[in-house]
């Protein structure tokens, strides 16, 4: 895998993604100690930053995943989101982390959000690792966040580029003449 090719600069190594992760985890620990947890994560972009954030979570939390699809063809985002595999469990109850890698137009949250409180749940809150505040066409409210990050494209640590590159353990920029 040749990555120079296509790397403009590297954003956030391994080391920081890993202290930014153990600070969100001990901050959820504090905050949510004594509480029934579940975390959503969010397929597939957000599936290694889960994995990473839950071994950092000092609660016993349950987890589950939900896939919804809000781009469909087209790179802008449409609005209109499609659960294409629901959760496994009942949230009733529960206090609910949605676990995101980035939240762009905030489109997919927003309606996450909308349709996970019908479900009773005792709270809905977001951790995201990466925010692009530039792109926001939806409010959402993240209560924990890694980082603010300028309208680039970013790839790894989950984000794909045409569907490959989730497996790079670190995040990169994708050079423009790459997608352009
Ligand atoms: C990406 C990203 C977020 C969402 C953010 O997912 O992982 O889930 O878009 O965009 P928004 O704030 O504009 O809604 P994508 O739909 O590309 O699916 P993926 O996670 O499988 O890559
Ligand atoms: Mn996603
Ligand atoms: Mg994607």
């Amino acid at each position: 895998m040749d990555l120079n090719k296509i790397t403009k600069e590297v954003m956030l190594t391994r080391e920081e993604l890993a202290e930014k992760t153990r600070e969100l985890g001990a901050a959820i620990t504090r905050d949510y100690e004594g509480k029934d947890v579940l975390l959503v994560c969010v397929l597939n972009g957000a599936v290694m930053f889960m994995s990473d954030l839950m071994k950092e979570i000092h609660l016993p939390v349950e987890i589950d995943f939900m896939a919804v699809s809000s781009y469909g063809n087209s790179t802008k985002s449409s609005g209109v989101v499609k659960i294409i595999k629901d959760l496994d469990k009942s949230v009733e109850g529960k206090h609910i982390l949605i676990v995101e890698d980035i939240i762009d137009s905030g489109l997919t949250l927003h309606y996450l959000i909308d349709n996970l409180k019908s479900r009773g749940p005792a709270s809905v809150e977001i951790c995201t690792l990466l925010d692009k505040p530039s792109g926001r066409k939806a409010d959402v409210h993240t209560k924990y966040k890694g980082f603010d990050i300028k309208d680039e494209f970013v790839v790894g640590y989950g984000l794909d580029y045409a569907e490959k590159y989730r497996n790079v353990p670190y995040i990169f920029v994708l050079k423009e003449e790459v997608y352009s």
